[in-house]
């Protein structure tokens, strides 16, 4: 069996995968009602909110495409605070969908400033929402959003969240720290398999929902609260049931532990990777103190091919890390560490790379 290590899909542990065997049930069944009204329940106490939480069959992606679509009509201006591949595609979407992007870049492998977002939303008044990823997988770095959260509300913006790769393993508390729209996939650190699109809707992104024009149909977060409230619970179309079942296993093993303790063994697991990684000689991508829990990058120096690496890891030592995306390609790789993973996991890891770094030419 693989050792993977990419920052999603994740590893999942035996009881879920056995949930996933079990037979089909009747999705607008009672059987399948209570376990959809189990299964909101406790991400409501995941995300930390008070306010709906959807299940959307589809991938994260999806889920940003939701987001956009419920919540903006064309025409609307948008700022898009960017630092990597996922803010990158936050914003296309957008864009796709006729919203006017004002695009806030900051360099990949550094952190989104809040004064800069504050001088954006000064410069022009007519923003509307503001789209930010909390934790940028393709860099490694997690965003500070309590403070660009607090910089949205102080100019009464809607606050649309790419929290794919953070919440349920980064502290990310929705109702207090404002989030209108967040968004994550049942692949990332909730121990389940892809297939679903989870996402909470404040009442300030419902009053936005009233006027948005932008086409839906298949995310309609109103259909979804419908279907939601019947009498027997319900989605408005065949859902992925059996990631529902893997994941109200999951849900049940994470709120077991607690979530604090959840995040707490993220954060020792991520210390875990960058000291590591630190011990074999190599730099990280990014600063320590902004660095992800989820998914540490690591700078390609010192004569490290990063694609011979991955594939003796690979093929030698059943260990799964991912590279870098887009123009990080070959110049980073990526250890992924969220969901089922504790500090021995990576330890395995960092033993690995220790052999295979100088087979792959690193002479740090
Ligand atoms: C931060 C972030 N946003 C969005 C996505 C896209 O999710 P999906 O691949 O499930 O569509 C990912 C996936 O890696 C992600 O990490």
């Amino acid at each position: 069996m693989e050792n993977l290590r990419i920052p999603g899909p994740t590893p999942c542990p035996a009881d879920v995968l056995q949930a996933m065997a079990k037979q089909m049930i009747n999705h607008r069944g009672p059987e399948f009602g209570q376990m959809l009204n189990g299964v909101t329940t406790s991400l409501k106490q995941l995300f930390q909110t008070k306010d709906d939480v959807f299940l959307l069959t589809g991938s994260g992606t999806g889920g940003l495409e939701a987001v956009i679509v419920n919540t903006l009509s064309p025409g609307d201006k948008v700022l898009s605070v960017s630092n990597g591949v996922f803010g990158e595609r936050f914003a296309t979407i957008a864009q796709q969908f006729g919203a006017e992007v004002t695009p806030l870049r900051f360099e990949w492998g550094k952190a989104a400033d809040a004064d800069a977002v504050r001088q954006a939303l000064q410069a022009e008044p007519q923003i509307k929402a503001v789209l930010v990823t909390h934790n940028e997988t393709s860099t490694g770095v997690t965003n500070d959003l309590a403070s660009i959260s607090s910089v949205v509300k102080e100019f009464d913006k809607l606050l649309l969240v790419d929290a794919v790769s953070s919440i349920g393993s980064i502290n990310l508390p929705v109702d207090d720290w404002h989030c209108d729209v967040t968004v994550t996939a049942s692949q990332k650190g909730w121990m389940a398999p892809p297939g679903l699109a989870m996402v909470s809707v404040s009442q300030e992104a419902w009053q936005a929902h009233s006027k948005a024009r932008m086409p839906r149909f298949y995310w309609d977060f109103a259909k979804a609260k419908s279907y939601l409230e019947m009498a027997t619970a319900q989605t408005p179309w065949t859902p992925a049931v059996s990631t529902v079942f893997a994941l109200s296993v999951s849900l049940e093993m994470m709120l077991k532990e607690g979530l604090p303790n959840v995040i707490a063994r993220h954060a020792r697991v991520g210390r875990a990777a960058r000291e590591g990684v630190k011990s074999l000689g190599l730099s990280l991508f990014t600063k320590e103190s902004y660095a992800s829990n989820t998914v540490t990058a690591v700078a390609a120096s010192n004569g490290l091919d990063t694609k011979k690496m991955l594939k003796i890891l690979r093929e030698e030592h059943q260990i799964v890390l991912a590279g870098g995306q887009q123009s990080l390609d070959g110049k980073i790789f990526r250890i992924g560490h969220l969901g089922w993973i504790t500090e021995d996991d990576i330890e395995i890891v960092i033993s690995a790379l220790r052999v295979v770094l100088p087979q792959a030419g690193f002479k740090g």
